[in-house]
């Protein structure tokens, strides 16, 4: 097929130039601007990256129209019907499902790796009882990476691979370790007889005084939590984590850098937020306060926002969201909490919102942390541990897009430029005193 091709005209004189269009395998071809400063001595400007592609990536899809979420082909509702969440960590990582053999080395070495350095329970001690998780998980994350000299050369496929397998079995160790600190009960060690998503429930809420049984629903559904939030393309922490190792920086320090982006409210923050918004509606009222609430939420200058709704990506039911909702009944019913107040608001407050135009008008519709929240409340994961929960789960998305960035064979490190709307050159007057 004939190569296409895109041609900028200037009114200002700049001689014309033409870039090549790549061609995706699904979803928007792209148009290649990177002689576009070369040739005509000017910057495209997009901030926000509204329309920009940092990147070819063969990892995740969104189709954001149709409300589609594919991980190396497999579409999301296959994935958390199907798989659990270590069968997911290797289709992130090695690009397939994993055979029975390949399952069974994976989730071996992954269980033998969840203990955490014993001397990194030092740094929980300088942190006060009432730290948020996200700063506590920042924190250890990063000093994680002082413990692995051998962790240092990112260009090392070994290292990469070993860094892999750390991370991935050490977050919910540290995830675990953050919230016994917080309410002052003794840490728990991993037990390697559990299933992943088994350890995290005994970590958080086992003690050493009594047996710990793990309820296979609620197992489950955390496990089916962390696959809904694996990867997502490339959203503003895996951007942050892509453009930290881009410099060829200690890859578990690129992750520290991903868990303090993810932090924020816009993103995957976004879930503690919903619920304490939940929350607060429940207590004002609750479903009579909702037309209230909405009209303070459509009010610009109240600057309220609907938490767990709206994506940049998604004009579109998130499918992630509807998988959530699709726990949250299976969590509640097995809970014996089918009324649970707050799950009822949540969707007769959807319900309103899909049907007012506000929403309408602006494609905005529940995002996977509208939810998540709830869900993980049922399970007796405290809110302001839910975006550590994210954090846990995405580990493995940024792990698989670092690697991805940095064998890639165009690979360089991300620096972007800007439009510069400062003073113009002046200098400093001699003071008239001397
Ligand atoms: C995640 O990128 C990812 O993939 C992220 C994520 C992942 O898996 O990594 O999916 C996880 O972060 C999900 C998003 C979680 N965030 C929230 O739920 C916070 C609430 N939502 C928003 O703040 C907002 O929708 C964003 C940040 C998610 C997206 O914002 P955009 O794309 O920059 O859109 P925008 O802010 O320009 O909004 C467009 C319009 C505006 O109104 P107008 O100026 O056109 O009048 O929609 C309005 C916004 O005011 N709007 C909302 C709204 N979200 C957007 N109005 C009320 N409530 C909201 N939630």
């Amino acid at each position: 097929m004939a190569d296409k091709t895109a041609t900028l005209t200037f009114s200002d004189g700049t001689p014309e130039v033409t870039f090549p269009i790549h061609q995706s395998s699904i979803g928007p071809d792209v148009v290649d601007i990177r002689t576009l400063y070369g040739k005509s001595g000017k910057f495209t400007f997009d901030p926000g990256f509204m329309s920009t592609a940092s990147c070819a990536s063969t990892i995740t899809y969104i189709d954001g129209d149709k409300g589609e979420l594919l991980y190396r082909g497999y579409p999301i509702d296959d994935l958390a019907r199907n798989c659990n969440y270590l069968d997911v960590c290797y289709l992130l990582l090695y690009g397939d499902l994993p055979t029975p053999a390949e399952r069974q080395r994976f989730d071996s070495l992954i269980l033998h790796h969840t203990m955490a350095h014993e001397q990194i329970h030092f740094f929980m001690r300088g942190f006060r009882r009432d730290a948020h998780p996200m700063a506590v998980l920042t924190g250890l994350v990063g000093a994680m990476s002082a413990f692995y000299p051998d962790s240092m050369n990112v260009h090392d496929p070994k290292v990469r691979e070993t860094s892999a397998i750390r991370l991935i079995a050490k977050l919910p160790t540290l995830v675990a370790m953050a919230y016994k600190y917080s309410i002052g009960e003794p840490y728990m060690y991993p037990d390697n007889t559990l299933s992943y998503a088994g350890n995290v429930l005994r970590m958080l809420f086992a003690t050493p005084c009594e047996q710990f049984v793990v309820n296979p629903v609620l197992e489950r559904a955390l496990d089916r939590i962390l696959i809904l939030h694996a990867d997502h393309e490339q959203n503003a922490s895996t951007s942050t984590v892509r453009l930290c190792a881009s410099s060829g920086t200690n890859p578990i320090a690129a992750i520290a850098a991903g868990i303090a982006c993810l932090w924020g409210p816009a993103h995957g923050g976004a879930n503690e937020a919903c619920l304490n918004m939940l929350t607060q509606l429940q207590a004002q009222g609750g479903v009579e306060k909702i037309g209230e609430f909405i009209s303070q939420v459509k009010d610009k200058t109240s600057s309220i926002r609907l938490m767990g709704f709206g994506h940049r990506v998604y004009k579109n039911y998130d499918p992630r969201a509807k998988l959530m909702r699709e726990t949250c009944h299976e969590v509640l019913g097995n809970l014996g909490l089918q009324n649970d107040p707050l799950f009822k608001l949540a969707m007769k407050l959807e319900q309103i919102a899909l049907e007012d135009d506000y929403f309408i008008s602006r494609k905005l519709y529940p995002n996977v942390d509208y939810y998540s929240g709830i869900v993980q409340k049922a399970i007796g994961i405290p809110p302001q541990l839910f975006t550590a929960i994210f954090a846990l789960a995405r580990t493995i998305g940024w792990i698989a897009q670092l690697n991805e960035m940095i064998t890639d064979p165009e690979y360089k490190i991300g620096r972007p430029r800007q439009s510069y709307v400062g003073e113009k050159l002046r200098h400093v007057k001699p003071y008239a005193g001397n």
